[in-house]
């Protein structure tokens, strides 16, 4: 059996021709593609709005500089993510505070987050950045009324989940990062991911305010709309402190070919966790599917108690399982730094055990089954 890794990207002759006729074209950036991708991005999602940018770890900077997060401006998120999620708070020097998740769905806990904001002082925090975590989506809804109690900006980290939707209380389906109760949504193209451009990502949002504002700074902070002096067509100001952020039109054509078979990807990404679940269900721990949830499936995530005894047992058979993630509390820069001062005793207990299994769309059918075979024949042994 060749290695079979835990995500791999699928790219066919369509996505192979966007990038070639992307680099025949007259622009290979800031030209057509990469606003034809936004604009596709929006419709799929059901955003307003959507600002390509070269990655998530970028869309996130300017997502928190969007909502004006300033110096000592507290924000919570979840330990169970990757650092990135985390990081774009210190960017822009803010105060990291981790809530716990809950036990079944691996999701930033609502309890454990309304439990921190109670403990603190009024206007203690400023926002929260939840996160789809392997695909599942966080009700924002619930998390909505939370934050508008208590004055809270919302960024949806939903770089896991392009194409899985929750039910809200009316029934109506919500696509992550629609932005109907999040300010933001955000998404990576990083080739383990739903929708791959080598490096990309999408920034999403419904206010017309905000999404000025992540145009603006994903471009140097230049602009030539509303400025206070012209001095020909030349001209342009630089409005505020901003970045080079931008996507490549090469990088959007993929992005645009990716987008248009992601429906199809996630379909075959429930009908793998479908058939995993099937074979576990007697014996491991899986992620919890919340009723109304629809699963966009980065991850497939198993707990078991001998961990690193699986992960070194797959490997020995060309299997290349993943741990998502060392909680980020527990990563030296955040821990030197004191942060992840309340209970984080379920993200703690959930990385002591879990371990990713094999999720693409390009997963066969029997290198799945080599895969089932082989953790059951280590769960039995
Ligand atoms: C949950 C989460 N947020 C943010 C990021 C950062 O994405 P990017 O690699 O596009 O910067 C990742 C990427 O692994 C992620 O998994």
């Amino acid at each position: 059996m060749k290695a079979i890794p835990y995500g791999r990207q699928n790219i066919d002759q369509k996505d192979i021709d966007a990038v070639v006729t992307t680099l025949q074209a007259d622009f290979l950036t800031q030209g057509p593609k990469v606003n034809e991708f936004e604009e596709k991005f929006a419709a799929y999602v059901g955003s307003k709005y959507a600002v390509a940018v070269n990655n998530a770890t970028s869309g996130l900077h300017i997502s928190v500089l969007a909502l004006n997060l300033k110096e000592g401006d507290r924000v919570i998120t979840t330990s169970i993510t990757f650092a990135a999620s985390a990081n774009c708070i210190r960017y822009a020097g803010g105060e990291v505070w981790f809530a716990d998740i809950d036990p079944d769905t691996y999701l930033l806990s609502i309890e454990s987050v309304r439990k921190l904001i109670e403990s603190k002082p009024k206007s203690f925090f400023k926002g929260i950045i939840p996160v789809d975590f392997a695909g599942l989506p966080v009700n924002l809804e619930e998390f909505r009324v939370l934050a508008d109690k208590h004055d809270l900006w919302i960024i949806e980290d939903a770089c896991h989940a392009p194409g899985g939707n929750f039910k809200d209380v009316n029934g109506t389906e919500n696509r992550c990062g629609n932005g109907a109760f999040a300010d933001i949504g955000v998404f990576s193209f990083h080739p383990v991911k739903h929708i791959a451009c080598g490096e990309g990502g999408m920034v999403t949002t419904n206010s017309e305010v905000v999404y000025k504002k992540l145009s603006l700074l994903r471009s140097h902070g230049i602009t030539k709309e509303n400025m206070s002096e012209n001095h020909g067509g030349w001209f342009y100001e630089m409005q505020e402190l901003g970045f080079n952020y931008r996507l490549t039109d090469i990088q959007s054509a993929l992005g645009i070919t990716q987008l248009a078979k992601n429906d199809l990807g996630v379909i075959r990404r429930n009908e793998i966790s479908t058939r995993y679940k099937e074979a576990f269900k007697n014996n491991i721990k899986f992620q919890a599917l919340p009723e109304g949830t629809y699963n966009a499936h980065h991850l497939f995530v198993i707990e078991v108690r001998d961990r690193k005894g699986l992960y070194d047992f797959l490997r020995s058979h060309n299997i290349f399982a993943q741990i998502h993630y060392i909680p980020v509390h527990t990563l030296p820069y955040y821990k030197k730094n004191g942060y992840g001062s309340t209970d984080l005793s379920n993200a703690e207990n959930y990385y002591n055990n879990c371990i990713s299994l094999p999720m693409y769309p390009t997963l066969t059918k029997e290198e799945q089954e080599f895969v089932i075979e082989k953790v059951l024949e280590f769960i039995d042994d």
